[in-house]
């Protein structure tokens, strides 16, 4: 190949990206479509909460990923290695896309509806073009279409990462459209995350086949995401956004879904909503839970007051373990490029 790149074109050094969360502000499922997919509408942002990956040269023949952290199971970086092979697929003979070590840090829930594992394929794949050096042979055109194309094969929520942005999703997930960063201080989140895993899937499923599971208010979800999105795009305020959670709490098609497909998920739902007074919703697929408010200090306050309810049984959560408690803030990052950051190998 003439032009391969050299050597000293790779990047020798581990390069890091951080992999935030998404929280699903509405979710409306428009309709079944031919392909089994659903088309959607959806508000979300993303969340300061994140992932961290480090991607280096490997030093043996394959690509390699170690994952720590929270729920360090094996399955929580398959999307990691599944976006290095895809990349390499679709720069072969373009570039020498060494095998890559890779190091996950989680932090995300699981399999919780906050889309880690799809903002973790987005850093790999970022990451590896970094690592290959393939800026400097791709056309900044080229780069973007072949990113888009790569995400959306990944999975349905792979393309809202590649902005870093609040965003309106509709399609089954890969029609993006950025929304402008939220005036004033940013929202603090309150994730409450039962231990149990949702496939998305079978929510759907459930959707699809269980009366009991279709929304009692059919189109209201709908024209709720739609309204906020209208209200977003003309210049929405944070504070007016915590105002509206009332609202988006209920505008969720995938609500009663989730609900069968994990019992005691309501239940967990009402206990909040008495313990803390304010609406709590319910992000993509589930099981995470969360409740909005003014700033992080007040997020994590409402953290220690579901502890002590988890403490006293004032609140039950379905699952093995406690539920994971997390107090993070809706993020307004910085462009893409400045995402990024140098470490040392080691
Ligand atoms: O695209 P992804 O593999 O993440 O989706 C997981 C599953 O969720 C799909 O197999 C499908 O059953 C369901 N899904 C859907 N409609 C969407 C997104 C996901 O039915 N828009």
């Amino acid at each position: 190949m003439d032009d391969a790149p050299t050597p000293t074109d790779r990047r020798l050094s581990p390069i890091v990206r951080l992999a935030p969360a998404k929280l699903n502000l509405t979710l409306a499922v428009l309709g079944r479509r031919a392909d089994g997919y659903h088309d959607l509408h959806s508000v979300m942002v993303p969340l300061a909460l994140s992932d961290r990956l480090s991607v280096a040269p490997a030093h043996g023949p394959a690509d390699t990923l170690g994952v720590s952290g929270r729920s360090a199971g094996p399955e929580s970086g398959n999307l990691v290695l599944q976006a290095f092979s895809a990349a390499r697929n679709a720069l072969r003979g373009q570039i020498d896309a060494v095998p890559l070590a890779a190091r996950l840090e989680k932090h995300i829930p699981v399999a919780a509806g906050l889309g880690g594992g799809s903002s973790d394929a987005v850093a790999a794949l970022d990451g590896a073009f970094e690592v290959w050096g393939a800026d400097s042979h791709l056309d900044p055109v080229q780069r973007a279409a072949i990113r888009i194309d790569l995400a959306a094969r990944l999975g349905s929520d792979v393309p809202f990462f590649l902005t870093g942005r609040a965003a309106t999703i509709s399609g089954r997930g890969e029609v993006v459209r950025v929304l402008p960063p939220l005036r004033g201080t940013s929202p603090g989140v309150l994730l409450i995350t039962p231990a149990v895993a949702a496939a998305t899937a079978s929510v759907f499923t459930t959707l699809d086949r269980d009366p009991l599971a279709r929304p009692t208010n059919s189109g209201s979800a709908r024209a709720a995401s739609e309204h906020l999105a209208g209200e977003w795009r003309a210049g929405l305020r944070a504070d007016a956004l915590v105002v509206r959670a009332g609202v988006l709490a209920s505008a969720n098609d995938l609500a009663a879904a989730a609900d069968l497909v994990v019992p005691g998920l309501r239940a967990l739902r009402r206990s909040l909503v008495r313990r803390l007074g304010r609406p709590v919703g319910l992000s993509g697929s589930g099981p995470t839970l969360w409740v909005l408010y003014a700033s992080w200090a007040e997020a994590a306050t409402a953290a220690e007051a579901v502890s002590a309810g988890l403490a006293d049984g004032s609140i039950v959560a379905p699952g093995g373990g406690g539920p994971s408690i997390i107090a993070t803030t809706i993020s307004t990052p910085a462009p893409l490029a400045d995402r990024s950051e140098e470490e040392e190998p080691r």
